[in-house]
């Protein structure tokens, strides 16, 4: 059988823990080469020494251009070229908006949403080297609607989504692709910030049973079969969408 994304050149943000490394682990098995590129040194280097061939790692900042460019430079020369940029590095704070600390504000805009301008601006000539492409960026359900002491992170999250959509219609003449992914509640240390805004666990477990149509959190690992999709040439006709992956909350 074809593997979905065999020969695919990929460079791949946030991806050594949690939803990152369960869609790393999927695109090995379904061909890719990749460079996976993430702040945390020591995870990103046993992530690359655990799944080996194919896997390389990166350090980058993606809070900084330079690191950026670096990242595209070195993952563009490892990999041969570049078909695929998955950006899903993400950072969460949570707190009432008349409590918030600018610098926080600021920081997950660094993050979550000018780091997807910078990978953009450095990976685009590459895909477009290679006469067609596919940029997967991580946005979120709460991109789409609001939540409590998410203001920051959920604006943060909105702009994933504004800028890919108006990056997509830029690129299609290119034949480069731009989706967005948002999940929902899944279970990752990721959200602790948001589950102390709530109370604790206890309180994000009873919210997750009233308000998730299929009454659960998801595993990381559900997240990983649609970023394959969007990254392979099944999805060759879809551009331009911000998808929800949420067991039915946005509805
Ligand atoms: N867990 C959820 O419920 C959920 C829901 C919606 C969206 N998301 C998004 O999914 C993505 C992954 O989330 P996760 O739950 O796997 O969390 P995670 O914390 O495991 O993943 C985030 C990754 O980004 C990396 N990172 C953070 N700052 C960075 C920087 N400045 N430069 C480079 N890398 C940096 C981290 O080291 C980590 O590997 C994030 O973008 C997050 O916003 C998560």
């Amino acid at each position: 059988m074809t593997r979905r994304l065999q020969g695919k050149r990929v460079i791949f943000t946030g991806g050594v823990t949690n939803i990152g490394r369960e869609v790393v682990e999927l695109f090995q098995a379904e061909g890719a080469r990749m460079v996976v590129a993430d702040i945390d040194r020591d995870a990103g280097r046993a992530l690359a020494e655990a799944l080996g061939d194919g896997v390389n790692f990166v350090h980058v900042d993606v809070t900084d251009e330079d690191s950026v460019r670096r990242m595209i430079e070195a993952g563009v020369e490892t990999l041969g070229g570049l078909d695929v940029l998955c950006q899903n590095a993400g950072a969460q704070r949570s707190g009432k908006v008349t409590e918030f600390a600018a610098e926080d504000w600021d920081m997950l805009f660094r993050v979550n949403a000018r780091a997807h301008f910078f990978g953009a601006k450095y990976a685009v000539p590459h895909l477009r080297k290679a006469g067609k492409g596919a940029i997967v960026n991580t946005s979120s359900l709460a991109g789409q609607r609001g939540g409590g002491g998410m203001t920051a992170y959920s604006a943060t999250k909105g702009a994933v989504i504004a800028f890919s959509t108006a990056l997509a219609i830029e690129l299609a003449p290119d034949n480069i692709r731009v989706n967005t992914i948002c999940p929902g509640w899944v279970d990752t240390p990721f959200n602790k910030p948001a589950i102390d805004f709530m109370g604790g666990r206890g309180n994000q477990d009873d919210i997750v049973a009233r308000t998730v149509p299929l009454g659960r959190q998801a595993h990381p690992s559900e997240m990983a079969p649609l970023f394959v999709y969007l990254a392979s040439d099944e999805s060759s006709y879809m551009t331009a969408q911000a998808i929800t992956i949420d067991g039915g909350v946005y509805n």
